[in-house]
């Protein structure tokens, strides 16, 4: 029993690991961008419907752009007609923005 219970317990620390890393999006996506978009992406939110924010759960927005364009939107913000930011640029890790990217291509619902 001591050879799987130490691989067991290996495979137990990858799965916390990932579970770790996910929470942590998330809590980073309810601090940085559902005041915004909302928990659920569908921008149903005082800002959302001020700026008229797309809705990021659905699939035709979702295909309307690959991985890398929103790695660049979440770097760098978004500019109204005013040329004043009206989505703030971050300072985030690389890490940071490709998991949020993933969190939010995990909104769509067809
Ligand atoms: C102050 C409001 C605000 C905050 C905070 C904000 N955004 Fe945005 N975001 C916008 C606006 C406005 C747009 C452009 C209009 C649209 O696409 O709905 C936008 C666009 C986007 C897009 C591109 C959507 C598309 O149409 O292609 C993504 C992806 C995105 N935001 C993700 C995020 C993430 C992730 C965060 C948190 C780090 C965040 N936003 C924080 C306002 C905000």
């Amino acid at each position: 029993m001591k050879t799987i219970s130490g691989f067991s317990l290996l495979v137990a620390l990858v799965i916390a690991a990932a579970g770790v890393a996910r929470a942590d999006t998330a809590e980073l996506f309810d601090k940085k961008c559902a005041t915004c978009h909302g928990k659920d992406g569908k921008a149903e939110t005082a800002m959302g419907r001020k700026l008229n924010m797309r809705n990021l759960s659905d699939p035709k927005v979702q295909a309307s752009a690959t991985d890398a364009q929103w790695e660049r939107v979440i770097v760098e913000g978004v500019k109204g007609a005013g040329g004043k930011n009206v989505m703030p640029a971050t300072k985030l890790t690389d890490a940071e923005v490709k998991e949020l990217v993933k969190l939010v291509r995990g909104f769509k619902k067809p």
